[in-house]
Order: structure tokens, then sequence, then C-alpha cells
């Protein structure tokens, strides 16, 4: 007998297989992803597939037995029924998004609806298999793409990372709605020092790029390299990457704004640096932001640069850091 684990991969493979076909098979799924401006390959590159309007496609496919029931209800494909009479399909009349590990099994989904719709994007649910605060879309195609990744894009949604991918941007990767986790920094810098976060250029998407910046402090390391790249108001990867095309997006990445430029144009924004108070503020704001950056060269120079904004004399602020700094000063 096989471990249980093969036996859910097993069973997630199978329905992937099925959502692929029913792509392949039906206009509506097929249709939607041409509007989008998806190719063929592109959609053979992430198997992207389709889950047909009906209550038990799955369900009837892969859910004869008791056993089988049980585990479909295990990987989140199938639903239990209020009233416990019975099961049905999670997913329904959506265009779906398989997310792989880094070995290429198939660990979850995502779901998007066709027309407009509640919720727009449904994901698996946390299972044994698919943990989404650990989990990157698309980190398994980037590696098939190249097997050196030297630098990643951090995006939002799953057709920011399938469109980039088919422009030929092939490093970039998305959290699965879920803000950023330290967990994802730790993973991303384990595969490499170059990492540009570009979120949705709405208020949403600059509030994910902060939550990014703080979470990525304690990570800063001299030979890393992290940048933030702001799109226009509207705009997002995927639609950018459309409209300009690869030597445009990727000039773009190469003048993102490190992650020091952000860390002082953000908090000068909250303030008025032209009064004590605001100065005082920032200050107050920037200190503990700069305890969690790890000892070191960098730090010294990014509370240095603190320091001439809020005008304070250097040591006066480094002195305010915590033990790690004095010793570092
Ligand atoms: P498109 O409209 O298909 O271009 O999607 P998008 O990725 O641009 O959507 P958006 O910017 O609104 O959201 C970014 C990402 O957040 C999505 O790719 C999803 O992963 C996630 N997300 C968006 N809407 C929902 C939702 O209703 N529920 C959940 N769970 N996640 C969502
Ligand atoms: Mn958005
Ligand atoms: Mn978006
Ligand atoms: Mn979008
Ligand atoms: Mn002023």
């Amino acid at each position: 007998r096989p471990p249980p684990s093969d036996v859910l991969f097993a069973t997630l493979e199978k329905a992937a297989a099925f959502y692929r076909s029913e792509l392949m098979n039906t206009a509506r799924g097929k249709d939607y992803f041409k509007s989008r401006g998806l190719t063929g390959e592109t959609a053979a590159t992430f198997a992207l597939g389709y889950a047909p309007d009906a209550w038990d496609s799955v369900l009837k496919l892969l859910g004869g037995s008791d056993a089988e029931r049980s585990r479909l209800l295990q990987v989140g494909l199938i639903i239990e029924r209020d009233n416990r009479s019975g099961h049905y399909d999670r997913f329904r009349d959506r265009v779906m998004f398989p997310i792989r590990d880094a070995r290429g099994r198939t660990i979850g989904f995502g779901g998007r609806v066709l027309d407009k719709g509640e919720p727009k994007y449904m994901n698996s649910p946390e299972t044994e298999l698919f943990h989404k605060g650990r989990e990157l879309y698309g980190l398994y195609e980037a590696r098939q793409a190249s097997r050196t990744l030297s630098r990643l894009l951090i995006v939002e949604g799953y057709m920011d990372v399938v469109r980039l991918h088919q422009a030929g941007i092939t490093y970039a990767v998305a959290t699965l709605g879920t803000a950023t986790t330290p967990e994802h920094l730790a993973r991303v810098f384990r595969i490499c020092n170059e990492v540009t976060f570009c979120f949705d250029g709405d208020r949403a998407g600059r509030a994910a790029a902060w939550k990014a910046l703080e979470n990525s402090l304690s990570q800063v390391r001299e030979g890393r390299q992290i940048r933030f790249l702001f799109l226009p108001e509207g705009h997002d990867p995927d639609t950018l990457v459309g409209e300009e095309g690869r030597e445009a997006f990727e000039a773009r990445i190469k003048q993102a704004m490190p992650l020091s430029e952000y860390f002082i144009n953000h908090l000068s924004a909250q303030v008025d640096t032209h009064s004590i108070d605001g100065r005082a503020r920032l200050g107050e704001m920037a200190r503990p932001l700069l305890e969690r950056i790890p000892a070191g060269i960098f730090r010294e120079l990014l509370a240095e640069e603190v320091a001439k904004t809020v005008g304070l004399k250097r040591d006066r602020l480094t002195s305010m850091l915590g033990e790690g700094a004095e010793k570092a000063a």
C-alpha cells in the first residue's frame, strides 16, 4: 500500500488531467483564455484547465467509492452537503490553475469565474499537501524554464504569472491570495539573491508592497538585492506586459526602486518632514523597522539616511537602536 499522501497526489493529478481535457474539449474555457491573450502552448505549460458547469463532474469521475470520496474531501475537491446527504464539486464553471509544488506535483487549484461572479478566484482549502503561506504559484514552471534561477519577480496573481511567462519573463511567481509571509520570503531567498516585488497599481497593491518590505527586512544580507516595482495606476503585470511587451517591462524591472529608497520615501510621505513633530514621528516609525534588519553595513547606512532625513546626528539615532546596532557601530 502506498503512503496516504501518494494516493492524494494521484487524486489531484487525475483531477488536473480531467480539467485539462475539459479545457481542450469545450469552447467555453478555451474562449475565455483566448480572450485573455493566452496561447495553447502557455495553457499546456501551466496545465490550465476548465471545471465544467456541473455539481458532480469530479465527484462522478473520481468519487465512486467511499474511500475515493474521502480522498476527494481531503484534497478539497468536493464539499459535503449541509445535511450530510452527499457531496458536490467545489470547482464549477471555472477556469483552473493547478498549483504545483517544487517537484511539479499538483497540490491544489485556483479557479477563476469566467463572467462576473463572486468570489472571482477560489482556491483549494488548506490541506495536508497544500499550505498557502508557503507555496508560490509558478515556481515549478519558472524552474522548468531556467534551471539556474538567478532572480524572481513576485506578483499578486495567477494571470500575472502566466501572462509574464508567455511574454518571456519566466521568473515570476505569485503568492496565493495571501500577503507575502515571512515563510515565503525565507523560501525565495534560499532560491536566489535578486528579488523584485511587483504588485498591482492600486491601493491594495501598494499596501501589499509595504507589507512585503516589512517582512523582507529580516532577510537583508550583503549581496542580496531587494527591489520594488510600482506600476501605473490601474495596471497589473498582466495588463501592462500585454500592452507594452517584454522589453519595456524588463526595463521597468531593471529600474525598480531599491528597498532603501522605498523605505525612506514611504515613511517620509506619511509625515511633514518640515516640522519637528513630523520628523520625530518618522524617526519613531523607522526605529522598530531598522531593528529588524540584521546588524551590518546596510543597516548602518540606512540608519544614517534616516538620521539625515529627520535631522538627527547619526550616532544619536543609531544609539536608539538595539544591541546589535551598537556592536556593529
Ligand atoms: P484577473 O482579473 O483574472 O486578471 O485577476 P487578478 O489576478 O488581476 O485579480 P486581483 O488583482 O483582483 O487579485 C490578485 C490575486 O488575489 C488573484 O490572482 C487571486 O490569487 C487573489 N484573489 C483575487 N480575488 C480573490 C477572491 O475573490 N478570493 C480569493 N481567495 N482570492 C482572490
Ligand atoms: Mn488588484
Ligand atoms: Mn491584478
Ligand atoms: Mn489581472
Ligand atoms: Mn511641509
